[in-house]
């Protein structure tokens, strides 16, 4: 199986329509009915979000002003008082929902636990109460580095109603980085658990936050709180260290949730970017409740009776989104498992689905093409009837993989949201609404109603149908990112003056290529900065390199990202070693642990090649296209008489 390439993509010209029970039943039911919301949104953006965000929330306080947009800052909502955790929790207490599930977790080693409406607030009630104790007051940032348990969900939704601001770092980033990013926010408590279950291993998460925090690393973190998971001894330091339990034990359960201005920041998540430096993406509160809110009730097309799982982490953006906000702002019903498909239990993803009666599943490429290399002897022995839809997210989905998805899953039954995004966007922008767009197997197809999606080329200007381009955004939307933490600059150079802007209209350039066809479609080809996406994760090339040159023996270092059929693509680094070092396959192996150490296993190289020295530029710059090819294991093509010394390339291709 391969990734989607222009050929494949060109000819692909299967059309599924959504079956006729399900549009019959579905919140958008036709073509035209999506047309029609599309036109309204365009003509009138404002309007449009309005009237959605008067009818599907609760604000404390009306907003005066829709949108004061002063490019790049947009503020949706100015004035309106508004608090998500209100709006996910509190409202639906007062309905038959409150015994409804909200969560059902799944945990490790068979563990599990469901709860409602009213269990979840209670908790929620209580913990920020916690926090309150511990003197984190509104505008406060709280890390959050857990594994994925219900105190996740409960911590964030914690802090957003007390106007604390969160920030989720993914388990599996290392102390180092986990340091990195508790430095930038500032945070003033971390939340994490004594340990969490990965693949049958337990993953050190304390020992990780102790590290991050070694040498008074982060000095403005006060307080740690731990949540019992794992049970293994770990160290605790008294006065800065606390039991979650301890604390939660008899604290009050009345804690009304602070009205937040709808442009408060909600949350900080860090994201890699094409320097060395991730980002920390500023999500605010009234916006982001209500993209979150429409996208999930339309693309999920929510019914009160469904049980909807979303395979992500809470420490990426489709955990915040799309586990959390979003299906329990609209009272949803939403599953989180702790466990990965792996050798000892490689069905349990069919498992889960049986057990709950999962009805919307939502997953990525990755995991859908290590699915089909497990077998589909695994889904065909279980009861899948229960699912009625099937979504995918974080990279391109090539066809083949998409038709697996389409017959074995879905038993051609099921119709597939290929949902295109960022964690800077907030939600998904370009996707079928599930009972009214036609897909084909590929393409995330047409953008959310009020999201004016382009293809155009570097000065900003219309590539005609079928030409490949780059993907853009000219109106702001109410979930987009207002800023990057601390560094507004940065925010209007990375995404609003890529593309210069014309006549005082602004793009948002999403740092993806793609092309549109002659229906409009979208297919999204992948990244065309120095980002890379492996297994869904998304990675700086620079953040690797700069990993790679800390370590003492290592002079030069650049990375590609190299087509791989299970991951999408696989880290490959060119290596040059300092002076008297001599290359081995014990120093290879060195390096990549290094790597590992300074980012996380979802780094790890999957190649290392020495070599005596690297391609560049008479200016000085790594010709990272050359690199790419080579890698791949392709011919070098194209443009190479801007290169300094010929004799490199020879070099490194002999390897
Ligand atoms: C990048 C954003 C947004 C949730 C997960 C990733 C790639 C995402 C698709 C899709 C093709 C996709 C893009 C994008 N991507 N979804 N359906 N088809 N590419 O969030 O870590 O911020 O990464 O993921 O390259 O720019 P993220």
């Amino acid at each position: 199986m391969s990734q989607p390439t222009i050929e494949s993509i060109l000819h692909e010209e299967r059309l599924f329509q959504p079956a006729a029970d399900f549009s019959q039943q579905a919140q958008i039911k036709s073509l035209e009915q999506y047309q029609q919301l599309y036109d309204k949104a365009k003509a009138d953006p404002q309007a449009f979000w309005a009237e959605l965000a008067a009818t599907e929330l609760h604000w404390f306080q009306k907003w005066d002003t829709v949108l004061d947009w002063q490019p790049p800052f947009a503020k949706w909502f100015v004035n309106g008082k508004i608090n998500i955790s209100y709006n996910c929790l509190d409202r639906h207490l007062t309905t038959w929902r409150r015994n409804k599930a909200a969560l059902i977790w799944e945990g490790e080693p068979g563990d599990s636990r469901t709860l409602t409406y009213a269990q979840l607030h209670r908790e929620v009630c209580q913990f920020a109460n916690v926090l309150k104790q511990l003197g984190v007051k509104k505008g406060d940032r709280v890390g959050i580095y857990m594994p994925m348990i219900p105190e996740a969900a409960i911590a964030m939704l914690a802090c957003a109603r007390i106007g604390a601001v969160h920030s989720v770092v993914f388990g599996g980033f290392s102390a180092e980085a986990l340091r990195d990013r508790l430095m930038d926010v500032q945070a003033k408590l971390v939340v994490t658990a004594d340990g969490g279950w990965r693949k049958d291993a337990i993953v050190p998460l304390k020992e990780q936050v102790d590290k991050a925090l070694a040498n008074n690393s982060a000095p403005a973190v006060a307080n740690v709180l731990v949540v019992r998971r794992t049970e293994q001894t770990i160290a605790m330091e008294p006065g800065r260290d606390h039991w979650w339990h301890d604390l939660q034990a008899g604290v009050s359960a009345d804690c009304p949730a602070e009205p937040m201005d709808s442009e408060d920041m909600l949350f900080v998540l860090y994201t890699s970017g094409s320097t060395g430096k991730p980002k920390g993406v500023v999500h605010t509160t009234g916006g982001y409740n209500l993209y979150t809110h429409m996208t999930t009730k339309w693309i999920f097309d929510l019914k009160d009776t469904d049980v909807y799982w979303c395979t992500a982490d809470v420490g990426w953006i489709t955990g915040h989104s799309y586990i959390v906000y979003g299906p329990l702002s609209n009272g949803a019903t939403s599953v989180m498992y702790e466990g990965a498909p792996r050798a000892s239990n490689p069905g349990c993803t069919w498992d889960m689905i049986e057990k709950y009666g999962v009805n919307i599943f939502y997953t990525a490429p990755t995991a859908i093409r290590a699915f089909i290399k497990m077998g589909e002897h695994l889904p065909n022995a279980r009861n899948l009837d229960s699912l009625r839809l099937l979504g995918t997210v974080g990279e391109p989905i090539n066809p083949e993989a998409w038709m697996w998805y389409h017959r074995i899953i879905g038993k051609e039954r099921c119709p597939i949201v290929d949902t295109w995004w960022q964690t800077e966007t907030g939600g998904i922008m370009i996707t079928p609404l599930p009972g009214a767009v036609p897909t084909k197997p590929g393409s995330a197809t047409l953008p959310f109603p009020g999201i004016l999606a382009e293809i155009v080329d570097l000065e900003g200007d219309p590539v005609p149908p079928n030409e490949g381009g780059y993907l853009a955004v000219r109106h702001p939307w109410p979930g987009m990112m207002r800023t990057v933490y601390g560094d507004p600059d940065r925010f209007r150079r990375t995404y609003w003056e890529h593309i210069p802007p014309k006549d005082g209209a602004y793009l948002y350039f999403a740092g993806d290529g793609a092309r549109r066809d002659e229906d409009g479609y979208f297919w999204v080809m992948g990244r065309v900065d120095d980002v890379i996406n492996v297994a869904g994760h998304r990675l700086g090339t620079m953040e690797i390199e700069s990993a790679l040159v800390s370590h003492p023996f290592v002079a030069e270092a650049a990375v590609v990202g190299k087509p791989d059929d299970l991951k999408g693509e696989e880290i490959v680094a060119f290596v040059t070693l300092e002076n008297n070092i001599t290359a081995s396959d014990q120093l290879k192996n060195e390096l990549k642990k290094h790597v590992v150490q300074e980012i996380g296993a979802i780094a790890r190289p999957g190649e290392i090649k020495f070599a005596e020295a690297l391609p560049k530029t008479r200016s000085g710059k790594i010709m990272r296209r050359l690199l790419r090819s080579l890698a791949a294991g392709e011919e070098i093509s194209g443009d190479t008489s801007t290169l300094e010394d010929r004799s490199v390339l020879e070099k490194l291709r002999e390897g």
